[in-house]
């Protein structure tokens, strides 16, 4: 009886759970939950309030919050969350809430904070969630929202947070969001908008604190408005197109901590009133086209970054910077500043990253730059720096890149300096330093780039560089380093890059050159380095860039040279002797082996002939030499002369009737003053097909002129001159498609003149030279671009790896390589994208290259991956072809790349 009695009493465990557990089991029946982060809502509990992500009201058990982040769940907005009356918090933040939000979600009525970032919600902002009546924190940001903000989005009543950062809105940017006068912070960075104005209206809000606007494709100019944000404590309008001067109403923000305004086109000068900004701790307008000087009263802010690099700031750097107690970034670099560093400079202030490269700066480096013991980087690249590097940079063992390249700094480096147990770059390039290596180097343990360069480093190079384990490169040609190339050199399995041509570097190659597992680059030419080439050098499995000439070397070249893919292989003028490798015994290598007096071998000119060639021929082969260079030279200065006269004949115009001109443009200027312009002087330029002229035309316009060579030059001379004219169709054809190219990324071709020997190609000039001269001419100095936009550059250099293509090519018409590639693929298959020469036992590896070079280049920055991704997704790919193409020690080889077509060919 008692027992029936307890049977009837217990409540069945099914039946227990209330009505908000039943809905929240309902919630978890929609979702996919890989994860089984829903594991414990179990239907035998009577509430749900111990289930994981929920909360109740302490009081009533009714579900108040429901924090789902970082879940790992997918499937539709489950709707039954707004069954929960008191629901007030949910956050499905980064999961695969996936499609549109459902109108249900406006009965949600308490709701006061929503968020449902970092999901794969798609479709138009929802209109309907301006109902949700209390709405104060509203977070879409990282989904794939387009089209326009809705104009609900300006009725709502109490929102104090927006963020749609990182979405695919690409509307205008509304008024309207000025009358939700509660907004705190409004956040729309990265979002591909139409090009809009910042409304004035924003003024409005006079209750913001963050306003972001970074990457929003803004035009036109900052505002006065703004001005009215007397809360505002951070305002980024840094990525746009912003032009005009900064509004002198920005010195108004009177709470403002931070301000970004970087990468726009503002120009003139910082306004006045600058020290105003009493809370002003970050300031960046970098990359803009600001003037005039640094307001000495900035420096009397709280700052703690201060970076107007890439602008044209003239004049000093206001000595009172150094007095900024909580300065730790300075970032001037590529400006037209002068004078010294201000002496005091990190005496007073924690200074980590110090980067004033390419301006005019000169004077003494000052001696408390790293007083605080926290200084990072020091980047002084192309300056005018003099005198010796001060002791206490000996002692700041926080440093951690230095690069003081092509400055006048001079005398020992203090040896301390050299052992510095952070440091990774170490670049004291083209200074006129003096003194050893010290052998204190030892302690640098984290140095991988070290490069020392163009200066006058004497004595031998120390054992102690066998310890830095992780040195990838060790640059330090140009000097007057001696003795033998220690043996402890061979213990850097690490080491990529071994520069030390013109030294005066002796004795013998050590022996076991085989560990030099990563060496792609050996140049020791120009030192006086004998004995003989070790065989070793041959099993470097990665090695394409061979230099030993200018040495003392003796013996035979050995065979398994010949193992070696090499894009450069010089072994002139040395003491080797014997027979040339049958590979190599070729007339292509012949300037590889060149001055060698005892080489043999099938290839002509290298060898003396079989005959008595005894030192009597040798004299007398050197006389006939002279003769000849003699003979030569005296028909050059006739020669010459003769041009010359014709060349002064037909600058005077009498042979300009000769020149046909083919334009593709509406032209202001005639073929005439571009022939008075082609002076020696005005040579920016010269290859192998011809040189490259400014020409500065009378309407103060310039122009580039390539004058080619043409191949009928001999023809010429043998005087059919009406044969000589014109001779190539091949080249009118293609210059004629470059011409009618209109394409904002291509240099435009003006017009072309042809004429008996030459021809004139007249292109629009390009102030600062090509980007192949950007990128070759200057060790490359990355600036602080868009993350995105790197990873965008490295995508199309993947891009030219794999296609064998440039990224430009007439044969594209108005597409570029990304666009070509993306088509082409589209329509004719990876096949008709692929480089026919990669191998292609290797496609599917190479189409994940492709692949991952596709993604880097996805027109919305925001689906780029970023490069920690891309390295790890290219390791994978290297991972899953190890059987194929590893090097010996298993990693997958950066040169696994096989040129079928020309094996080791010679540059
Ligand atoms: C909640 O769960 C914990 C352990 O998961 C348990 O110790 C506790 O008793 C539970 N509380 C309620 C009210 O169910
Ligand atoms: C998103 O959630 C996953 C787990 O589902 C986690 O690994 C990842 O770090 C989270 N990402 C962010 C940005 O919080
Ligand atoms: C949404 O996600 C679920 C679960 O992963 C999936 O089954 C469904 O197909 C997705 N729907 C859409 C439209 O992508
Ligand atoms: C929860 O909502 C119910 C109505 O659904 C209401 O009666 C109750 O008072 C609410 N509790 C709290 C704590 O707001
Ligand atoms: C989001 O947009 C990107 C780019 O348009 C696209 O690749 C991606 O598949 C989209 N994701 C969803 C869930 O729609
Ligand atoms: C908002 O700003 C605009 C322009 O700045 C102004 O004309 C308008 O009167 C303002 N509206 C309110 C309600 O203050
Ligand atoms: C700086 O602020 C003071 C007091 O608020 C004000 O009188 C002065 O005009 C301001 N200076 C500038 C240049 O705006
Ligand atoms: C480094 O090189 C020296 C000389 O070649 C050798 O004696 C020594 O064992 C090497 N040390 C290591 C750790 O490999």
């Amino acid at each position: 009886m008692l027992l029936l009695l307890l049977w009837l009493l217990s409540p069945s465990p099914v039946l227990s759970l209330n009505q908000e557990g039943l809905y929240l089991q309902g919630v978890k029946l929609g979702l996919d939950d890989p994860g089984g982060v829903l594991s414990n809502w179990n239907d035998r509990d009577d509430t749900p309030c111990n289930w994981t992500g929920i909360t109740c009201d302490s009081l009533t058990r009714s579900v108040n919050s429901v924090d789902l982040s970082n879940a790992n769940l997918a499937g539709p907005f489950p709707t039954l969350l707004c069954r929960l009356h008191n629901l007030s918090f949910l956050s499905l933040y980064n999961n695969s809430i996936n499609s549109s939000l459902p109108v249900e979600l406006s009965t949600c009525q308490n709701l006061l904070h929503l968020n449902l970032a970092q999901n794969l919600l798609t479709g138009l902002l929802p209109s309907f969630l301006s109902d949700i009546p209390n709405l104060r924190h509203l977070d879409l940001s990282g989904n794939n929202y387009s089209g326009d903000i809705p104009a609900s989005f300006g009725l709502f009543r109490h929102l104090e947070e927006l963020s749609l950062l990182e979405n695919l809105l690409d509307g205008i940017l509304p008024s309207f969001l000025g009358n939700v006068s509660t907004l705190r912070q409004l956040n729309l960075s990265y979002n591909p908008f139409s090009p809009s104005q910042i409304p004035p209206q924003l003024g409005n809000l006079t209750s913001l604190e963050v306003l972001w606007l970074t990457g929003c494709n803004l035009v036109g100019q900052i505002p006065d408005t703004l001005g009215r944000l007397k809360r505002l404590t951070d305002l980024d309008l840094a990525d746009n197109r912003l032009d005009g001067p900064i509004p002198k109403s920005i010195t108004e923000l009177s709470s403002v901590v931070q301000i970004e305004l970087y990468n726009n086109s503002l120009s003139g000068e910082l306004p006045a009133g600058m020290s105003n900004l009493t809370a002003l701790r970050r300031f960046d307008a970098s990359m803009n086209d600001l003037g005039g000087t640094i307001p000495a009263e900035l420096c009397g802010l709280p700052l703690e970054s201060l970076n107007l690099y890439e602008n044209r700031f003239e004049g000093n750097i206001p000595v009172s910077i150094a007095w900024s107690p909580n300065l730790y970034e300075l970032k001037l670099f590529k400006n037209q500043l002068k004078g010294d560093l201000p002496e005091n400079l990190g005496r007073n202030s924690p200074l980590m990253w110090i980067d004033v490269s390419e301006n005019q700066l000169s004077g003494e480096l000052p001696d408390h730059l790293c007083e605080k013991g926290v200084l990072e980087e020091l980047l002084l690249i192309e300056n005018s720096f003099s005198g010796k590097i001060p002791e206490s940079l000996g002692k700041c063992s926080s440093l951690t890149r230095v690069r003081l390249k092509k400055n006048q700094l001079s005398g020992e480096i203090p040896a301390e300096f050299w052992g510095l147990p952070h440091v990774y770059l170490f670049e004291l390039v083209e200074n006129s330093f003096s003194g050893r290596i010290s052998k204190m180097i030892s302690g640098a343990s984290n140095l991988s780039v070290l490069l020392i360069s163009g200066n006058q480093f004497t004595g031998s190079i120390p054992d102690e560089i066998g310890l830095l384990k992780k040195l990838v490169e060790f640059s330090g040609s140009n000097n007057q380093l001696a003795g033998p190339l220690p043996a402890t050199l061979l213990n850097l399995t690490q080491l990529g890059t071994l520069d030390l041509h013109n030294n005066k570097l002796s004795g013998e190659l050590p022996t076991g050159l085989r560990s030099w597992k990563n060496l792609n680059e050996l140049n020791l030419a120009d030192n006086e380095l004998s004995g003989e080439i070790p065989e070793e050098i041959g099993s470097l499995p990665v090695l394409n860039y061979l230099d030993l000439s200018g040495n003392h070397f003796s013996g035979k070249v050995p065979f398994e040279l010949q193992n070696l893919k090499l894009n450069l292989f010089n072994l002139s003028y040395n003491r080797l002797s014997g027979d040339l490798p049958p590979m190599y015994a070729k007339e292509i290598y012949k300037s590889s082996f060149l001055g060698n007096p005892g080489l043999c071998g099938d290839l002509v000119g290298l060898c003396p002939t079989r005959s008595e060639a005894k030192s009597q021929g040798f004299v007398w082969l050197l006389r006939s030499i002279f003769i000849l260079a003699a003979l030569v030279f005296v028909v050059g200065v006739v020669w010459f002369y003769l041009k010359y006269r014709n060349f002064k004949k037909a600058k005077r115009g009498i042979d300009k009737s000769k020149w046909v001109l083919t334009s593709f443009h509406k032209l202001g200027f005639s073929e005439y003053e571009i022939l008075d312009c082609l002076d020696e002087d005005n040579v920016i330029g010269s290859g192998a097909s011809g040189k490259v002229y400014k020409a500065v035309l009378s309407n103060g316009e310039a122009v580039a002129v390539k004058k080619l060579w043409g191949r009928s030059r001999k023809e010429d001379d043998s005087g059919d001159s009406e044969k000589g004219q014109i001779p190539d169709d091949g080249f009118e054809a293609e210059v004629e498609t470059l011409g009618k190219i209109r394409h904002k990324n291509i240099v435009r071709l003006w017009c072309c003149c042809t004429a008996r020997d030459c021809k004139l190609l007249v292109y629009e000039y390009m102030l600062n030279g090509s980007l192949g001269d950007l990128l070759h001419s200057k060790y490359a100095y990355t600036l602080r671009v868009n993350e995105k936009s790197d990873i965008y550059s490295f995508g199309v250099v993947i891009l030219e790896l794999v296609t064998g293509r440039l990224p430009i090519d007439p044969e594209f018409g108005e597409k570029d390589l990304v666009k070509w590639v993306c088509t082409t693929l589209d329509q004719q298959g990876v096949d008709q994208v692929l480089d026919l020469k990669l191998d292609s036992c290797f496609k599917e590896e190479i189409s994940r290259v492709l692949n991952i070079g596709l993604q880097c280049t996805s027109p919305l920055p925001i689906n780029r991956p970023s490069m920690r991704r891309v390295v790890k997704m290219l390791q994978e790919v290297g991972a899953e072809s190890k059987p194929k193409a590893t090097t010996k020690d298993g990693k997958l080889s950066p040169y696994y790349y096989e040129d079928t077509s020309d094996h080791g060919s010679v540059v």
